[in-house]
């Protein structure tokens, strides 16, 4: 890493949480330090943050990269997107299952090529960290090889990823399917290289219940019991027709959800996308069982599917964990801020005004929350990775002009998350070295 084996010290406006400003009083949720400084080891941990006037003696000569007023915060942490699906962003389709079929799984079947996959992995990553993603739970396709190389890669570049190989084995092309042992050994065979090497974790992937038989969603489920370290990841209750499909193909199901509980697919390790359309049942259930469902607002309207009703699914009396995402490609962005941005347009027209700090939570400390991963990452504690992006709110002459008008940090942030984008993104630290952005200096 540039930090060199002594470490290397970041400096600027070192914004962090320690608690979700949704609940907790501002000043016990909130660190912030307008002139910051984070200091990092050189295996890339961080060691110290707060005022840079009270940086230790012993960190005060290391390398530092100081970005003066622009702000220091975690990197995002998206917990939801398709990297096969890296460059079909704005696809047109007509609702999500016209998507699927007319442009999702044909861009898909030339995973099957390594050389195609191993290629794409690489932009995919690259684009991660141009919006200051540092770690990601992604969809892969059906092709072992393609999870393969995705991990490969990932591990190369010292990346926090949750992935796994997607088990589909009906409802697609023949080219996508494999088949409930096929892809139960795939499986396994892909935990036992990849999960824990480092950085990387395991998600056992159904793509959604249509996709997947019986006997497929049981031999997930017997996975999911022999690897209770290892995550699952899913799609639920996103579209209108693909929740009519549903009822079709599993009529001794209670709901979407009972899908996935009657094979043992639930739990604190479970993270679902989208949750649109739960109804009271469903919301018990997941609440109950841990599970996480992940909201991904720039996916959900443009594909039409609806908007997700934060306020039904986390209410207090049987709160469901709530996460955030893009869910490229049928997202519309990769960038984090733009799609806290669209949280919060979905969130008004529901009749809710989520603040600023509670958006900036969620993306960093909170979805690491969600993927069991925060004391790694998701804030700049001591011990935690030194996963970093540095946000410069005055990246765009609309962003400048309406800076200068911010009443507060809180007021910056809501600039930033309606007006930003990768534009707004300066560097990007993982485990403290610099991947993307220029180093810091005089103009
Ligand atoms: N449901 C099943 N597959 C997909 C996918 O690729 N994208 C989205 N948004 N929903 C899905
Ligand atoms: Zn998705």
């Amino acid at each position: 890493m540039t930090a060199g084996s002594d470490g290397r010290v970041i400096r600027g406006a070192v914004l962090t949480y320690r608690d979700d400003p949704a609940v907790a009083e501002p000043d016990r949720a909130v660190r912030f330090y307008r002139n910051g400084a984070v200091a990092i080891s050189g295996d890339g941990r961080i060691v110290w943050r707060g005022h840079a006037g009270r940086l230790p003696e012993r960190f005060r000569a290391l390398p530092s990269d100081d970005h003066g007023e622009a702000l220091v915060l975690p990197g995002f942490i998206d917990a939801h997107v398709h990297f096969p699906q890296y460059r079909m962003l704005a696809a047109p389709g007509k609702d999500l299952l016209d998507w699927l079929n007319r442009f999702t799984f044909p861009e898909e079947q030339r995973y099957a090529s390594p050389s195609h996959a191993r290629a794409a992995a690489e932009v995919f990553l690259d684009r991660l960290v141009q919006h200051g993603t540092t770690a990601a739970v992604v969809f892969s396709t059906v092709h072992r090889s393609a999870a393969e190389v995705l991990f490969a890669a990932a591990e190369r570049r010292g990346q926090a990823i949750v992935s796994g190989k997607t088990l589909m084995d009906r409802n697609a092309p023949a080219a996508l399917c494999d088949d409930p042992e096929s892809g139960a050994r795939d499986s396994e065979a892909l935990i036992a290289r990849w999960h824990r090497r480092g950085r990387l974790r395991y998600a056992i992937t159904v793509r959604f219940a249509i996709t997947s038989t019986e006997a497929q969603l049981r031999e997930a489920g017997a996975l999911a019991a022999r690897h209770p370290d290892c995550h699952v990841h899913s799609h639920l209750s996103e579209s209108a027709g693909e929740i009519e499909f549903m009822r079709r193909l599993f009529p001794q199901a209670k709901d979407y959800t009972d899908v996935y509980d009657r094979f043992g697919l639930l739990g604190p390790r479970s993270l679902y996308a989208h949750g649109i359309h739960l109804s009271e049942r469903e919301c018990a259930r997941l609440s109950e069982s841990g599970t996480v469902v992940v909201h991904c607002p720039t996916s959900n309207t443009f594909l039409g599917s609806g908007l997700f009703d934060a306020a039904h699914v986390g209410r207090s009396d049987r709160p469901v964990r709530i996460g955030i995402a893009t869910d490229v490609g049928g997202g519309t962005s990769y960038s984090m801020l733009y799609t806290l941005g669209e949280a919060y347009k979905v969130a008004i027209l529901g009749g809710r005004t989520p603040g600023a700090h509670a958006l900036f939570h969620l993306a960093t400390r909170g979805n690491a929350m969600n993927l069991g991963l925060d004391d790694e990452i998701g804030s700049l504690e001591p011990g935690r990775w030194a996963d970093i992006v540095v946000l410069d709110p005055t990246a765009t002459p609309v962003l400048e002009a309406r800076h200068a008008l911010s009443e507060s940090l809180e007021d910056t942030l809501f600039a930033l998350a309606i007006l930003g984008d990768d534009r707004a993104v300066r560097a990007t630290y993982i485990a403290g070295r610099r991947v993307w952005g220029a180093a810091p200096g005089p103009e």
